[in-house]
């Protein structure tokens, strides 16, 4: 593996979930393996469970991590080419990115989108450029559509939690929200499960709330949640903006927000989000404080998830 932006950069994903098992049974086995290299982590946005697992998961590997805000305390970066620099941005990405790919072995980066162009929030201008300029491997702590390592943790998670002999049903059921928020991780958490291929995947959402074709196709689509959760194993929480009328929230309707009484049409079903969450607007405090909640769990394997990553880029770059 050189970088690690999609789903498409991993050749085996179930290889890849046992790696982060096996590092969750002995987080400490390969401590050799990341001895004198450096990852640098920047933020351009904000973050809790991406920045300390993939600290974490970094120091497990013997390397150090050295996280850097360039959202809030390094210079504005210019993504553009041939951008003329008379506005706000100080400082090109051609001229920073070879600067990173000199200081670290690894760069990580988070981005969000705009939500304003949709053509420019997909074509993923950020983090191909950094990939561009910086000449060594790069991981996704979130880009502008995807979010990878949330999508492989998610994946970890429910092979953790499902061992009967057949296909898990998986939910992925839009929440209301006060704010637009972007589909990174509904288009990623769509485009790991139809190329894992391992569940029976639906995804259940207002009308006008479709995501990517891209990314959802493979997948059952319906606007009805009731239908959608009936013999349910896991249901998959999460609000995301619209896509075709682009960055939008048109209504928050409550009746979306997933309860007991809707859990109770499921097969017993494990509720995930990947935090942070909104309670009692996205999911209710009895389902997020109840037995069927692997929310903590399923935030603890982030750290599983981009060791197993780190160690693969690792091998694979020396
Ligand atoms: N799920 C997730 O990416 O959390 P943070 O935004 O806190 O990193």
């Amino acid at each position: 593996m050189r970088n690690f932006t999609s789903v498409f950069d991993v050749k085996d994903i179930d290889r890849l979930v046992q790696t982060a098992l096996n590092y969750k049974s002995n987080p400490f086995i390969d401590k050799a393996l990341g001895q004198n290299k450096r990852i640098g982590c920047l933020f351009l946005n904000p973050s809790m469970r991406t920045r300390l697992s993939t600290q974490i998961a970094a120091q497990n590997l013997g390397m150090e991590a050295i996280i850097f805000n360039v959202g809030s305390e390094g210079w504005a970066l210019e993504f553009e080419e041939e951008a003329i620099m008379s506005g706000n941005t100080v400082e090109h990405v051609k001229d920073a990115a070879p600067v990173f790919g000199k200081y670290f072995d690894i760069l990580a980066i988070r981005t969000f989108p705009s939500l304003k162009n949709r053509e420019d929030d997909y074509s993923e201008l950020y983090i191909n450029q950094i990939i561009k300029y910086a000449c060594i491997p790069v991981v996704s702590l979130e880009s502008a559509t995807l979010h990878p390592l949330q999508s492989l943790t998610d994946i970890i998670t429910i092979t953790e939690n499902f061992k009967e002999n057949r296909k898990p049903k998986v939910v992925l059921s839009w929440a209301p929200h006060v704010k637009p928020l972007p589909q990174c991780v509904a288009n990623s958490f769509s485009q790991w499960m139809n190329v894992w291929g391992k569940a029976d995947f639906v995804i259940t959402h207002p009308e006008d709330y479709e995501l990517s074709e891209a990314f959802t196709k493979g997948a059952t689509i319906t606007h009805h949640q009731d239908e959608a959760l009936k013999n349910a194993d896991f249901v998959y929480v999460k609000n995301w903006s619209t896509f075709n009328d682009y960055g939008k929230i048109y209504e928050s309707n409550p009746e979306w927000m997933l309860t007991n009484k809707k859990l109770a049409l499921t097969n017993n079903a494990k509720v995930m989000h990947c935090l942070p969450v909104r309670r009692n607007v996205e999911l209710s405090d009895e389902v997020l404080d109840g037995p069927n909640s692997i929310v903590t769990q399923e935030a603890s394997n982030r750290v599983w998830a981009a060791q197993a990553v780190l160690s693969e880029i690792l091998r694979a770059n020396g």
